[in-house]
């Protein structure tokens, strides 16, 4: 069953499955609505119910605050119609170049183990995998009520292929039952989604800066970069911040990229004191702060991790070095 949903700010309807939240129908319609992590976190998906009736899948979502409630306000990534609707979006989304979401089945093929914590997995659908480089995908998984979302750490391809490297939370609900996924094992995989990704009209000095988990859609911007060619000035920067010596991987897949390869300038740098760490000890955007001036006067930086991480580096960008907010791309995870 399928309700219409009328949105007031662009004054566009498109229809909404009683299953499927408002925000990804209307993105699945073409519509350009504000939203950033499709996970109930960052609040910029949020709309007022003008008339109608919604099933709030996640009530208590830190997206939106006590006022936000008492004011009829939602977040469009966690309402699911249950009449026919009429909402104001608050928040006013860009157009995207990325193709429109789809929900699709996926098949669990092979999983890789690069730390203690974080592993690769493949998983394949029947029809091509349709992405820009940085963009994610919801999952759902068998015996879990709610969505995660996970960046594709692999570049489109006509096979079906959709790879994310994933970390384990300790007694994380959906990070406890993937890791025990065994090849064979099947999910619904929704997507894509996402702002970062890839901008190749604007493919200058690029600079890569990954937190923890953030390692998989910034891979996934290296490999797209790679496929469009060297880049301009001949280097290309990476950032990567764990909290121990343990967790620092990724460069090994950076140096195999044909093109970008023998480019790399690979920075690692952990957070905790590690007497077997010999590389930088602080926080990632310390070490973003070194690079030249000229870098920030010219490079495109796509940034991937915990919401304290992207705060500090946007605001290093931003505030600290000047850099306009069209060279700064990020979808924060929550
Ligand atoms: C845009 C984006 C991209 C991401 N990409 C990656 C990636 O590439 N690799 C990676 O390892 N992680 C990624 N994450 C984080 C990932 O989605 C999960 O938050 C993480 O794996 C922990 O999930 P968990 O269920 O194991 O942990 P838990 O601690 O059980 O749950 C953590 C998260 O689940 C969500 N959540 C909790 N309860 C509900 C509910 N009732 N309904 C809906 N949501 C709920 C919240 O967002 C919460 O922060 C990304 C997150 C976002 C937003
Ligand atoms: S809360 Fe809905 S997109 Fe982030």
């Amino acid at each position: 069953m399928a309700y219409r949903i009328h949105e007031d700010r662009l004054g566009a309807a498109f229809g909404c499955a009683a299953d499927d939240a408002l925000l990804r129908a209307g993105l699945r319609a073409g519509l350009p609505l504000a939203y950033e992590c499709n996970a109930g976190g960052c609040g910029s998906c949020k709309f007022e119910l003008v008339e109608g009736e919604i099933l709030d899948a996640w009530p208590a979502a830190p997206g939106l605050s006590e006022r936000d409630r008492g004011r009829r306000r939602y977040l469009a990534c966690q309402s699911l119609p249950a009449s026919d609707c009429r909402i104001k979006m608050i928040g006013r989304g860009d157009a995207s170049e990325a193709p429109l979401p789809e929900r699709v089945s996926a098949t669990l093929e092979a999983v890789e183990d690069l730390t203690h914590d974080m592993r690769e997995f493949r998983f394949r659908t029947d029809r091509p995998a349709n992405f820009l480089p940085g963009q994610y995908a919801l999952l759902s998984l068998p015996g879990l009520g709610s969505l995660r979302a996970y960046s594709m750490s692999n570049v489109a391809n006509d096979t079906g292929e959709w790879h994310f490297i994933i970390r384990r939370v300790r007694n994380g609900a959906a990070t406890s039952l993937l890791f025990d996924l065994r090849p064979g094992a099947r999910v619904t995989l929704d997507g894509p989604y996402g702002r970062a990704y890839l901008r190749t009209a604007t493919a200058r000095h690029v600079v890569c800066i990954a937190g923890g988990s953030g390692l998989s859609p910034m891979i996934g911007i290296a490999r797209g970069l790679d496929r469009l060619g060297p880049p301009q000035d001949g280097s290309f920067d990476f950032f990567y911040g764990g909290r121990s010596a343990d967790d620092i991987c990724g460069e090994m897949m950076l140096r195999d990229l044909p093109r970008l390869g023998g480019r790399l300038r690979f920075h690692p740098i952990v957070s905790n004191e590690d007497a077997r760490w010999a590389g930088r000890t602080g926080m990632v955007h310390e070490l973003v702060a070194d690079l030249p001036d000229e870098t920030f006067s010219r490079a495109d930086f796509y940034l991937a991790g915990p919401p304290p991480m992207a705060e500090a580096v946007v605001s290093l960008l931003a505030r600290g070095r000047s850099v306009p907010a069209e060279r700064i791309h990020y979808d924060r995870f929550f």
